[in-house]
């Protein structure tokens, strides 16, 4: 049997985004079809690796092997570094490269360019989990949210905003708040741009959670910062992408939810401090996957927190579709003789 190397190639991010922007339904469509192959089982996605530093406490890299089937059928990896301090010095905090394995030799044949894909992928997620619970408490008389609280508003945020426009949601009210005035002056200039609907910048965290129906958590948050029950007494949806603003009394109130179980209850999350206070998962109703495949439908009558990790196999999936596009265009630069020691005894 002669078998082939596949060409490597390399895919930089202004393709990446080329390839991305617009198309937010179709992501999100791909997102959701990949939570239920992984809900299925058609899917490696071993826990994440967290790399520190003694001398750089507040930085961490984070490797993301998975694999998934269905179509897309490829095995990868995303290595995906969080530098805080970055944003001071005017770079973004996050930086990323996925790497995509064949199938069948388990050769590399790209490297991505991965911030947009990382960013794209979980503002996908939130956009979906947001349709998802809202359709399942619609059906118990609670209306759309029209007004929405942005909780830190970096990146993350905007992308997440992009995907809920993108997803047809639009509103009312646009509630913003971040500890860093430049921050939610930056993100109000992003929304005063992106669309309709009143802005107003809160100095105050209670204000903007009372004020909102749908309250997004994306700050750098390590540990709780939010504690205060009776500020979600209006049962809003919240999406914990943030995954350690909240203390673990307010999820023990509320109803839970998350993208895969094992994934999230690790690494000081609010749901995983939730598991040690309460020394079981009982507080946990499910996986967004068993909300889409109506195994769990969500309350109206008490908050709904949204936990997701971030998966692996969603990094894949959306670098599969990417890797495609940039073919499919004719303008995959691919590195010549990137493999080169490729005859075993020379
Ligand atoms: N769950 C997932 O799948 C997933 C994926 C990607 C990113 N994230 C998380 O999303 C978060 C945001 O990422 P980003 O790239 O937008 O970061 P960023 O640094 O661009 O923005 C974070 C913002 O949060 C603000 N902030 C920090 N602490 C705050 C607090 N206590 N109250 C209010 N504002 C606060 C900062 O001032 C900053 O403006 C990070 O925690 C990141 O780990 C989660």
């Amino acid at each position: 049997m002669t078998g082939s190397v596949p060409p490597f190639a390399v895919i930089s991010g202004a393709q990446v985004q080329q390839a991305l922007a617009g198309h937010e339904r179709q992501i999100t469509e791909l997102v959701e079809d990949t939570y239920r192959l992984h809900g299925a089982g058609d899917s490696v996605n071993p826990p994440s690796y967290f790399l520190r530093f003694p001398d750089r406490p507040s930085a961490r890299i984070i490797a993301l092997p998975a694999s998934i089937g269905g179509k897309a059928r490829v095995d990868g990896l995303k290595w995906i570094s969080s530098f805080p301090e970055n944003v001071a010095a005017g770079i973004p905090r996050a930086s990323a490269v996925l790497i995509l394995n064949d199938h069948d030799t388990g050769y590399p044949f790209a490297c991505l360019e991965s911030s947009i894909i990382s960013a794209t992928r979980t503002a996908a997620s939130a956009a979906l989990a947001a349709d998802w619970i809202c359709a399942s408490r619609a059906g118990r008389g609670q209306p759309r949210p029209a007004r929405v609280g942005f909780f830190g508003t970096g990146l993350i945020a905007r992308y997440i905003h992009t995907f809920l426009a993108g997803n047809g949601w639009s509103f009312d009210e646009i509630g913003v708040h971040d500890l860093s005035a430049d921050s939610a002056a930056g993100f109000r200039g992003y929304l005063e741009k992106a669309g309709p609907g009143r802005i107003t910048v809160y100095e105050d965290a209670e204000q903007l959670i009372r004020s909102s129906d749908l309250v997004v958590f994306a700050t750098i948050a390590g540990e709780p910062h939010v504690s205060e029950l009776s500020w979600f007494g209006h049962n809003p949806v919240v999406l914990h992408v943030s995954l350690r603003d909240l203390a673990p009394e307010i999820l023990l109130a509320s109803t839970n939810l998350v993208d895969d179980v094992e994934h999230c209850l690790k690494a000081s999350t609010s749901p995983h401090l939730a598991e040690q206070l309460t020394g079981g998962r009982d507080f946990l109703a499910g996986t967004l996957d068993d909300v889409m495949s109506g195994r769990v439908t969500v309350p109206a009558d008490r908050p709904v927190v949204f936990s997701p990790f971030g998966l692996g196999v969603l990094d894949l999936a959306v670098g599969k579709y990417v890797y495609d596009e940039v073919t499919r265009s004719g303008e995959l630069h691919v590195i010549d003789d990137f493999f080169h020691e490729l005859r075993r005894h020379g």
